[in-house]
């Protein structure tokens, strides 16, 4: 069985202070969970809450990551640096770095071969526009996303991979995929995956589901098989209703 997997996107928000204080009340709560656990900070607060999450069962994760290894890249932050502030995972392709700061495929694919090559572990995050959708177009949309990060790496290296499906539409809008909706698209995306890796390989990927998960909903998006945890927002700025969502995740998978 997968095991599911609930990350906290804290985007750009929260001050050094209230990033402490919010990683200090989830791990006072997770000690040990059946469900995975992920906080992913702005950069310059992984520290610190690296610190704040002591021998908690928090993992950490950043929100990107540059492909070189160091040099003359002002602003940017590299695998190896992650590596040496305790980071697990690095979240790539992010909705916000395709549509607002302008990222390509080809330049995602460049970050998940170095996230890779690292021993780090990629969240890769895909999903349609709300006019994609409505065009009919989200399976093709998802599956260039896939197709266009994943590049040719092989099964074996993509081990660690875990998907998160985030339709644009929902993220930040309070408006969330239906089950159903969601479910159709997981199930696109790991019968693409078995197409092109095989079953086993398949069946064992995680993915999230992304997009205004909250306490209330997260119990029946969790439900759906193909729905292996969720990437969420604005939901895990606040320590209980990101506990939620974890509660909400271990019931509908029985744990
Ligand atoms: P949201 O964001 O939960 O605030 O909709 C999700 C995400 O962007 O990862």
């Amino acid at each position: 069985m997968r095991r599911p997997f609930v990350a906290g996107n804290w985007k750009m928000n929260l001050n050094q202070a209230e990033a402490v204080k919010l990683v200090r009340e989830l791990a006072e709560e997770l000690k040990s969970n059946a469900v995975e656990v992920g906080v992913c900070p702005p950069f310059v607060y992984l520290t610190s809450v690296a610190v704040a999450i002591g021998d908690a069962e928090i993992r950490l994760g950043a929100q990107d990551v540059y492909f070189e290894s160091n040099g003359a890249f002002t602003g940017e932050i590299s695998c190896q640096m992650l590596q040496d502030v305790c980071c697990e995972y690095v979240i790539l392709g992010h909705s916000e770095r395709r549509h607002v700061i302008g990222e390509t495929d080809q330049l995602i694919h460049r970050k998940l071969q170095a996230v890779i090559n690292s021993g780090l572990k990629p969240i890769l995050c895909v999903g349609e526009t709300i006019e994609q959708r409505d065009a009919g177009r989200t399976e093709k949309v998802v599956q260039e996303q896939l197709a266009g990060g994943l590049g040719d790496l092989s099964a074996a290296q993509l081990g660690n991979l875990v998907i998160a499906y985030e339709p644009v539409w929902a993220i930040g809008t309070g408006r969330n995929a239906t089950p159903d909706q969601a479910q159709d698209v997981h199930r696109f995306i790991r019968g693409w995956l078995t197409q092109k890796f095989g079953p086993q390989f398949a069946q064992s990927v995680r993915i999230q589901y992304g997009g205004s998960v909250k306490p209330s909903n997260a119990g029946e998006l969790m439900a759906q098989t193909d729905i292996d945890g969720a990437l969420v927002g604005g939901a895990s700025l606040k320590a209980a209703d990101f506990l939620g969502i974890i509660r909400a995740t271990a019931q509908a998978k029985g744990l």
